[in-house]
């Protein structure tokens, strides 16, 4: 059992790619994406704001040259290990290691001590202190990356709405009737969660004879030239709400962070995030900038956009402002889509291709 366990499957399409909660994934997508861009002709893309990394993958088992790019740590660490990563994966042994507190070592307890009653029981938060200082003195970068992408993978699975945006453990631990969630899931050990979450992942990894990076920078920031920019950044909703993907995500951004978290985290606020700022792609009257600096930065690549019919800026304002560098813009409609974690039946995921 134990040897079958990290054997990798031999044949690999995007359906390969793990399973995973993260607002707006485009996972359920690729397949539609897939078809929609399957005439363009380019060789290198850029995945501009990876989350997890699904559509870089798609992209990977295409046989392109793939830059995963993503602002926050915990993400590019994910597109390390699964697309950057050609080859490396974690064996028993080393699943075993990261598992074990060793008795040489020096602990410290900053999850136990400061996220006492928060996000996960006080048996949970040893776990978590424990593995993820384990997790930080693997020498291997992708042996890391993996591991690391495992911890947060369990860690998201665990969560009530598969978030740390509230101080909402009581969710999960008191004995009430529930008409949402998945208790069983959330109770499940850490450890189990952990060993799933790395097979899926060691079975996801291959080499695709190109060469693959994944960046960690602001969008704007991104150096060099692509054949296309793929652009799936933050939503905002028509009422001008967008998604803060650094508040929604910070206590994985402090498990990469570990030994400098203390100094980050806002304990005026009771679910302790770490202190960020909002960026122009959370704000309803930046956002249209932001998109025009992006277009400009990358008008000599196909731009092909992500995006919902009911988000702010508008589709058509989105449509006129991208036409400002791309001769041609194609719509695609994916139909009726529920977004995972969505209450808005009616959203319609949009695909605008500039070229
Ligand atoms: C809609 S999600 C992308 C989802 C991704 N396509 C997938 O399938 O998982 C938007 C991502 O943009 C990232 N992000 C937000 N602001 C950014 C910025 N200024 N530069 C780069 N990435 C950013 C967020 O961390 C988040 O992961």
């Amino acid at each position: 059992m134990k040897t079958e366990v990290f054997q990798p499957s031999l044949l690999y399409d995007f359906h390969s790619f793990p399973k995973t909660r993260y607002q707006g994934s485009k996972l359920k997508l690729l397949q539609w994406i897939s078809e929609n861009l399957k005439s363009l002709n380019f060789d290198s893309v850029i995945d501009l704001f990876g989350g997890t990394g699904a559509v870089s993958y798609l992209f990977k088992t295409q046989g392109k040259i793939v830059v995963y790019n993503d602002n926050l740590k915990f993400n590019s660490i994910i597109g390390k290990a699964l697309i950057e990563n050609s080859s490396t994966r974690l064996t028993y042994k080393d699943v075993t290691k990261m598992l074990t507190q060793s008795s040489r070592k020096k602990y410290k307890t900053i999850i136990q001590d400061n996220f006492h009653d928060i996000y996960y029981t006080d048996e949970e938060n040893k776990w978590l202190d424990v593995v993820t200082q384990n997790i930080h003195s693997i020498s291997d970068p992708y042996k890391k990356a993996i591991a690391f992408f495992a911890l947060f993978q369990a860690c998201i699975i665990k969560r009530p709405y598969n978030l740390f945006h509230r101080k909402n453990l009581y969710m999960r631990t008191q004995n009430v009737s529930r008409s949402f969630g998945n208790k069983t899931t959330w109770d499940k050990s850490f450890e189990e969660h952990f060993k799933k979450f790395i097979m899926e992942a060691n079975e996801a990894i291959f080499d695709n004879n190109m060469s693959n990076t994944a960046l960690n920078m602001d969008a704007m920031d991104v150096p060099g030239n692509y054949d296309l920019v793929y652009i799936d950044p933050p939503y905002i909703n028509s009422s001008g709400t967008g998604v803060h993907y650094a508040e929604f995500y910070h206590f994985l951004e402090g498990l990469v962070e570990y030994n400098n978290w203390i100094g980050q985290i806002d304990y005026k606020i009771k679910h302790r995030p770490i202190k960020t700022n909002k960026s122009e792609w959370c704000k309803a009257d930046e956002i249209l900038f932001a998109f025009n600096d992006v277009f400009k930065k990358f008008r000599k690549s196909i731009i092909v956009v992500s995006y919902r019919n009911d988000g702010t800026p508008s589709l058509s304002e989105l449509k006129e402002l991208l036409l400002k560098y791309k001769k041609t813009v194609e719509i695609s409609t994916s139909g009726k889509y529920k977004y995972a974690l969505s209450r808005n039946s009616n959203t319609k995921e949009i695909l605008l291709i500039g070229t």
